[in-house]
C-alpha cells in the first residue's frame, strides 16, 4: 500500500493539505522558520510554546509569539501553563490572533516549567490535564490538540493510559514524542507506543521523534500514525521536507543554501529586529553550512561577522549565484499581513523560556 504523505488529512473540521507537519521548537519556530517550512510542502506549522500567564499578564514579548502572518495558515499555537481558567482564556486569545488549532503542551522537560506544575509535569496529573483540555475546548471553536511525551520514568507508559482520556475530555488530536521527560533528547523515540496509542483512538495521532527519512515517515503511517512531525532535522534543512515528501533526495547546490540562508536571514531580521535576530541566528549557520556544503570555516567566520550584512557578503562571497537566488526568493514573500490579538500590554517579561536547561 502507498502511504503517501501529499493526502490531506483533517483534524476536526480543519484540513491541511500534507502529512508532514512542522514540531514547535521553543528558540527556532519563528515565523521565517515556519514559512520557510511551508514553501517546501509542511502541511501544518506549530508555534514553539506560549506562556498562559505571560498572554494573561499582557506581556510584551509574550504577546509577540501571537503575532502570526495571514500566510501561515493552517497554524497550531502551543500554549503552556496548568491553572485550567488561565489556560481556557489563553486558548480564546490564541484563537483571536488567528490559531487554527490551539495545542496543549504536556511535554515540556524543563525543569523550570515543571516546577510550576506546567510541560510534562501534567503527565502525571491526569485530572487536571483533562480538566485543562475540557475548559479550553469549551472557550474556542477551533480544535483543541495535546502534545504529550510518553512518561516521566524511561519505560513510562503513561501516555497510552492518559492518551484515551484526553480523548473523552475534548482533544481532537494527539502529538505523541515518545521520550520519557528524564529523557530529555537522549535515548530514542520508541514509535511502538505511538502505534500503540493511535490503534487506541479515533482521533489523528501525529508521530514526533528522531524522524529523518522519507521511510522512517512512511513506516509510522503504515503503522498507523495519521502524520509525522519533523522538528531539529528540518533546522537549516528545509530540503528534507521535500524529500520526505517526495522520496527523492534533492541536492541542493551551495548557491541555494547559501540564498535560503540569506533569505532566513533577511525574514529574522524583519521579525526580531537586527539586534535580536543577530544573536539568534548564530545557531543556524552551523546547521545550513553543514552537511559538507560548505568549508567548515565558514561557520565561524559568519558568526564572527559583526553584522549580519558582512556575514551576507560572507555567504555571496563563497557562493556568487546565491544573488539572483536570493531576489527571487524576496520577490515571493506575499504581502502577508501580521495578526495579533489586541491586549493590554503592561511590561516586558523575562523572555522565552530556555528550552535547553
Ligand atoms: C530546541 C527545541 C525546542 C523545543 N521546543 C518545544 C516546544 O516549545 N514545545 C513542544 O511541544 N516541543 C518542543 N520541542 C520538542 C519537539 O517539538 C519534538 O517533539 C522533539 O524535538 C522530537 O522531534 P525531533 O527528533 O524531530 O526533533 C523542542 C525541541 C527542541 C530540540
Amino acid at each position: 500500500m502507498e502511504h503517501n504523505l501529499r493526502r490531506h488529512w483533517k483534524i476536526g473540521g480543519l484540513e491541511i493539505p500534507s502529512r508532514l507537519v512542522l514540531a514547535p521548537m521553543a528558540g527556532v519556530s519563528v515565523r521565517a522558520f515556519r514559512r520557510q517550512a511551508r514553501r517546501f510542502g509542511v502541511g501544518l506549522v506549530w508555534s514553539e510554546m506560549i506562556s498562559a500567564a505571560g498572554i494573561q499578564h499582557g506581556s510584551r514579548r509574550t504577546l509577540d509569539y501571537l503575532r502570526i502572518g495571514s500566510d501561515e495558515h493552517p497554524l497550531a499555537m502551543q500554549i503552556f501553563g496548568s491553572n485550567s481558567i488561565q489556560m481556557a482564556e489563553a486558548a480564546r486569545m490564541a484563537e483571536a490572533a488567528g490559531a487554527d488549532i490551539v495545542d496543549l503542551n504536556l511535554g515540556c522537560p524543563v525543569r523550570k516549567v515543571m516546577a510550576s506544575g506546567a510541560g510534562a509535569a501534567l503527565l502525571e496529573q491526569p485530572q487536571l490535564a483533562c480538566r485543562i483540555v475540557e475548559e479550553m475546548a469549551t472557550a474556542t471553536s477551533v480544535p483543541v490538540t495535546v502534545k504529550l511525551r510518553s512518561g516521566i520514568e524511561p519505560g513510562s507508559r503513561a501516555c497510552i493510559e492518559l492518551g484515551p482520556r484526553l480523548a473523552a475530555a475534548g482533544a481532537q488530536a494527539l502529538v505523541l514524542h515518545p521520550r520519557a521527560q528524564r529523557q530529555m533528547y537522549g535515548g530514542k523515540a520508541d514509535h511502538s507506543l505511538t502505534a500503540e496509542l493511535a490503534s487506541l483512538l479515533e482521533i489523528p495521532v501525529i508521530a514526533s521523534g528522531d524522524i529523518r527519512s522519507c521511510e522512517q515517515a512512511r513506516a509510522l503511517i503504515a503503522a498507523g500514525a495519521a502524520a509525522v512531525m519533523i522538528g531539529r532535522a528540518a533546522q537549516g534543512n528545509p530540503w528534507l521536507v521535500s524529500e520526505i515528501l517526495s522520496g527523492e533526495k534533492p541536492e541542493p547546490s551551495q548557491a541555494e543554501v547559501a540564498a535560503e540562508l540569506i533569505h532566513f536571514m533577511r525574514e529574522v531580521v524583519r521579525e526580531l529586529g537586527e539586534r535580536r535576530a543577530q544573536s539568534f541566528l548564530k545557531k543556524f549557520y552551523g546547521w545550513y553550512l553543514k552537511h559538507g556544503r560548505f568549508p567548515r570555516q565558514l561557520r565561524r567566520e559568519l558568526v564572527d561577522a559583526g553584522t549580519l550584512s558582512a556575514a551576507e557578503g560572507l555567504l555571496l562571497k563563497a557562493a556568487p549565484g546565491a544573488e539572483r537566488l536570493v531576489a527571487e526568493l524576496e520577490a515571493t514573500i506575499s504581502n502577508a499581513v501580521e495578526t495579533a490579538a489586541e491586549l493590554p500590554i503592561v511590561g516586558p517579561e523575562a523572555g522565552p523560556v530556555d528550552w535547553t536547561l
